[in-house]
């Protein structure tokens, strides 16, 4: 991808801006509380499209790349199993202590994953690499919210994420992503901006696209980044099979 490692640059939050992300990267963020990715609410996209991803009976809902978002309470409190993903353990343990949930963690017995889960089992999280995961750990998995996952990982890494995904997901899942368009000479992420031409290659063969919408959504922060213009976009996938 021709925008790695371009001349990286601190931001206005103390942050590298266009580097390669590692893990480290992303645990010195939450060790440092630089997360300013986190939203005090619920995604209002995900409140918008929920009857689109959400069924009434009770399904399992995939949070890759999950933080501490609101999001899975919201989608547990709906009814449904959360499956969470994260690396950062200071993370997982915030989303737990600031609902007050009592949870255990424990060792995945075939895997390096560390497994956080709410006494109630309504909220699993997964601890660790997300590119080591898959359906022996998790079981298939009904639907996924991503909101700050695709396009927090590197764009070189975007092929491996959708293999990822579509191993984890049943056939016929549900796959609700959010991303972004932006000007990439302006600003390089993270979050990396991404074309519609490259979300159909990546799908090729593995997804039908149905884009939902666009919309403005630049804010100060962008506008921090050198960017005038922040198009979200939500775009649900249906995993087919090959
Ligand atoms: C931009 S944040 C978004 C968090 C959450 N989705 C939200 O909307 O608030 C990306 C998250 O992914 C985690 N992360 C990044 N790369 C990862 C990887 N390869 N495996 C597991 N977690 C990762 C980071 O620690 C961070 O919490």
């Amino acid at each position: 991808f021709k925008q790695e490692n371009k001349m990286s640059k601190i931001n206005a939050y103390g942050d590298e801006e266009n580097i390669v992300m590692t893990l480290d990267d992303w645990n010195s963020r939450w060790k440092k509380k630089h997360t300013a990715f986190h939203l005090p609410k619920v995604n209002e996209n995900l409140v918008k499209h929920e009857n689109v991803l959400l069924d009434k009976q009770k399904m399992s809902v995939f949070v890759p790349l999950c933080g501490k978002t609101i999001d899975m309470k919201y989608i547990a409190d709906k009814g449904h199993k959360v499956v969470g993903l994260e690396c950062s353990e200071i993370a997982i343990h915030d989303f737990f202590n600031e609902h007050n949930i009592k949870f255990n963690k424990t060792k995945h017995p075939t895997s390096d994953f560390n497994i956080f889960q709410s006494e109630d089992s309504s909220v699993t999280i997964y601890q660790g690499n997300l590119f080591l995961f898959n359906s022996d750990v998790s079981g298939k998995l009904d639907a996924t919210w991503d909101r700050g996952a695709f396009v927090a990982i590197n764009p070189s890494q975007r092929g491996a994420y959708f293999g990822v995904m579509s191993e984890v997901m049943k056939v016929g899942a549900k796959y609700l992503l959010n991303t972004f368009r932006y000007d990439p000479t302006k600003y390089c992420g993270p979050p990396f901006s991404i074309e519609d031409q490259e979300i159909a290659q990546l799908s090729e063969n593995r997804f039908t696209i149905t884009a939902l919408g666009e919309f403005e959504a630049i804010n100060d922060r962008q506008r921090s980044w050198g960017l005038d213009s922040f198009t979200e976009k939500h775009i649900l996938y249906l995993l087919v099979e090959k």
